[in-house]
């Protein structure tokens, strides 16, 4: 026999495919995504809870979806402008499938969210009702299900009705995602195991694993457990030996402890995932296997910080509603991938998910690109923010949401803090003791690995009764900058996060001078704004915001000098639907990101990225179209240079310098049409050099796709931007076009925009006119593969096309 046949033998009995199919598939359990083949109606049907209704007549859907971004903009919608401007209601889902024999089988349905007020039945039974809008739940199908091969009937009625609810978008539907899980009568329960590491050094690190098994036999059983440690390759580092244990009770928690040599950290910078694989055996059998990220990491906070891996690192956070702009609230991967990118690349390393539980996806995308997030419950408690809201649910349902949320989020690595509220009105009586104590001690009794905090407002100790109640980790506060140099007086010993800062108002592209006068509208909370502009935009000079808020230099700044506060979450990253402050209608999303509801930078953007990055920052604003005579304010962000030059035309404008606290640079340049350029430079050695020159009129489109390679799963997403240049290729910063997108090939436009907040324009939809010179097409993939090509046009200009490939 030759030598080598053993290993070809091996091979054969491998399989020649490529290691990644080669996996064991997992045996036990079937989790299967449960988007497709749904039917929808807007609107209400009683009868629709009966298996036997006919719903030939409803639109045939994918899920997530999201029927309020589909609908009108319409200042007499019940969610108010604040809401978003968008219609909302009563709609209903329904899904029939069959499913294979399922004897001895356990059948779920797992929602991520639904917006809100959900009830759900299955042929005919209600199986709950779940008031919030954000939190994952799962309903056991099993009793309920008819024989193999007949036609089950799920029916989920939506009840967004109730308005306003929200002081910001909320969207309406089905919007995460779904899934069915088929388990066997014994496996690992919902969100049933809890992974903590209680020592780490950087010789070993000490694993606990809890498991939670269920046995819904009836009977004893008696099953092992055997819990391995799998590297980010997916080879096995460590196990520990094999439990025996009796399941008598429905659930059972089984404790076990890994060795890991030479742990990989978790950080920012280097997000080191591991997996713990669980594996449920009975006798030889396998029953279930199951899978929980892994990221070895410590996250403390003490006298001298923020300390990650025992390493001093400053909180640079954003906060971050759900929406993703032109998709509304419906979840997808890629979108929010993209938001995270956008951040990173700006210096950003922590969300706040504010001010609600987040897609689970967004989760694991943080543990995988290395953000650290501040997972939060509630927006408000028993008082009311609005009318509607979930003041109403909380006295029934704050502690099932708050328990499900530590549950289903507590092995994620990112996640480094709970918040157990924003802004909540109870700090102002002795209720907020109270419920401090108690959402706390929820949180805690889950998970005492983890710091709790609480957005606040009130810095006076003796009015703040959720401080009061002694049981935060850490102070958060939001806004009153001025104030961070008195809390270490007024709350000797506390560690403090400031967990909403700036909130400063920006339309892209659009610039009031002078640039130095700062804007405050409203000028407090009695006085109506009565100036503004009257195309309801905001200068990107960062020289507006409202009474409470402050300028992104004057927030960071702050920041900068008061480093007893262990970092910043600014308000906020993108803009997003709903809460247009400071403007009525017809604005309709907000004005505060640093970012565009597109996704297009404004100048803030650089201004964080020249504080939060090391790599070389030279941004120059604004455009250059101006009145002759006109004195116009040209600023510069930048970093890693000593001083930067400006000419115009060729004629130095001086050369200028940051002097401590500066956080950018000024010329008063009186505008004549032709180039500005600024050099950077460092010991007299050129860093970056920017120009921008006078656009003439509109000639052409430029069009940029963000990723040109898809994957054919009819989710995925390409980002196309459009430039609308004059004839030499400068940007023309007024530009209004508009513009029409074509698509051939296996994919369409999911939402278009052009990040103006007023713009009444529908999202879904082939054509956008561009805004200050810019506009976004969407486009998805179908599960076909093949080229998708995409013309965007405009009448008198020159068109332009973008070829992407879908796999
Ligand atoms: C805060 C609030 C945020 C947002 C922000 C706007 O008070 O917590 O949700 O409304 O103001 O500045």
């Amino acid at each position: 026999m030759p030598r080598f046949l053993p290993f070809l033998l091996l091979l054969l009995l491998l399989g020649t495919r490529p290691a990644a199919d080669a996996k064991p598939r997992p045996a036990g359990r079937v989790v299967a995504e449960f988007n497709k083949g749904w039917k929808f109606l807007l609107g209400d049907e009683a009868q629709a809870k009966e298996a036997a209704f006919n719903d030939a007549s409803w639109r045939q859907l994918t899920l997530p979806h999201d029927w309020s971004i589909e609908g009108k903009f319409d200042e007499k919608n019940p969610a108010k402008p604040e809401g978003g401007g968008l219609p909302t209601g009563i709609g209903w889902y329904r899904k029939t499938f069959t499913l294979p024999a399922t004897k001895d089988k356990r059948v779920y349905i797992e929602f991520d969210g639904v917006y809100q007020h959900s009830d759900v039945w299955v042929n005919g039974h209600l199986l709950g009702h779940r008031p919030n809008g954000y939190i994952s739940f799962r309903y056991d199908l099993t009793p309920h299900l008819r024989p193999a091969g007949q036609p089950n009937v799920l029916a989920v009625r939506v009840d967004n009705s109730a308005q306003p609810n929200s002081r910001w978008y909320s969207g309406s539907g089905i919007y995460r995602n779904v899934r069915l899980v088929t388990t066997n009568a014994v496996a690992v329960d919902h969100w049933g195991t809890f992974v903590t590491t209680p020592q780490i050094s950087a010789a070993a690190a000490t694993v606990a694993v809890q498991t939670q098994l269920r046995n819904t036999t009836g009977t004893t059983q008696q099953v092992t457990l055997e819990t391995v440690l799998l590297d980010a390759q997916g080879k096995e580092v460590t196990r520990d030996l094999p439990t025996t244990v009796q399941l008598h009770d429905s659930v059972t928690t089984v404790p076990q402890k890994l060795h890991l040599s030479n742990p990989h950290l978790w950080s920012v910078t280097q997000p080191y995932l591991y997996r713990v694989k669980t594996t449920v055996r009975r006798g030889k059998k396998v029953v279930d296997t199951y899978e929980t990220p892994l990221g070895v990491r410590t996250a403390v906070f003490g006298p001298q910080g923020f300390l990650l891996n025992g390493q001093v690192l400053r909180i640079q956070g954003v906060n971050q509603h759900h929406d993703l702009g032109a998709l509304g609230a419906a979840f997808n991967v890629r979108a929010a991938e993209r938001q995270l990118e956008i951040l990173r690349a700006m210096g950003c390393n922590a969300i706040r998910m504010s001010h609600n539980p987040p897609a689970p996806e967004l989760l694991d995308l943080c543990d995988r690109m290395g953000f650290l997030v501040m997972d939060e419950a509630f927006d408000m408690w028993q008082k009311k923010k609005n009318g509607k809201d979930y003041h109403l649910d909380f006295p029934q349902w704050h502690r099932r949401d708050l328990e499900d949320l530590v549950l289903r989020d507590r092995n994620h690595p990112s996640i480094f803090i709970w918040s157990i509220g924003n802004e909540i009105r109870e700090q102002f009586d002795s209720t907020g003791t109270r419920l401090a104590k108690e959402l706390t001690g929820i949180v805690k009794r889950l998970d005492s690995t983890r710091p709790v905090t609480s957005a606040l407002t009130e810095q006076e100790p003796d009015k703040n009764f959720i401080s009061q109640a002694g049981v935060l980790d850490v102070l958060s506060f939001n806004y009153k900058h001025a104030e961070y140099p008195k809390l270490p007086q007024r709350f000797p010993g506390q560690i403090f996060l400031a967990t909403e800062t700036a909130a400063a108002f920006e339309t892209r592209g659009h610039y009031d001078l002078p640039s130095d006068s700062v804007r405050v509208w409203p000028l407090d909370g009695k006085t109506k704004l009565t100036t503004g502009n009257p195309d309801f935009t905001a200068s990107s000079y960062d020289n507006a915001r409202p009474y409470w808020g402050a300028t992104h230099e004057a927030a960071w700044g702050a920041l900068k000098q008061n480093p007893h506060l262990t970092g910043t979450f600014v308000w906020s990253g993108f803009d997003y639907l709903g809460e247009p402050l400071p403007y009525p209608w017809p604005a309709r999303s907000s004005y505060f990101g640093v970012i565009d509801l597109a996704g297009f930078p404004k100048d803030a953007y650089y201004l964080y990225q020249s504080e939060w990055t090391t790599q070389p920052v030279l941004h120059l604003l604004p455009h250059w179209n101006w009145r002759p005579g006109q004195t116009v304010d040209v600023w510069a962000y930048y970093n890693q240079a000593d001083e930067v030059e400006l000419f115009l035309n060729g004629k130095s404008l001086g050369t200028k310098e940051k002097v401590p606290n500066d956080l950018h640079v000024l010329w008063r340049v009186p505008y004549a049409p032709g180039t500005l350029q600024a050099v950077s430079r460092k010991a007299g050695q050129t860093v970056l050099t920017r120009t921008i020159s006078t656009a003439g009129p509109a000639a052409k489109i430029e069009l940029t796709a963000d990723r040109t390679k898809l994957q054919a799963d009819g989710k995925d997403l390409s980002f196309l931007t459009v430039r609308v240049l004059d004839a030499a290729g400068n940007l023309v910063p007024d530009a209004a076009n508009l513009v029409k997108f074509a698509v051939s090939g296996p994919g369409s436009v999911a939402g278009v925009d052009n990040g103006y907040q007023a713009s009444l324009e529908p999202f879904k939809a082939d054509s956008r006119k561009a805004y200050n010179g810019m506009c976004l097409a969407i486009i998805q993939t179908t599960e076909k593969g093949g080229t998708i090509t995409i013309q965007a046009t405009a009448e008198g200009l020159a068109p332009a096309t973008v070829t992407l490939t879908s796999r």
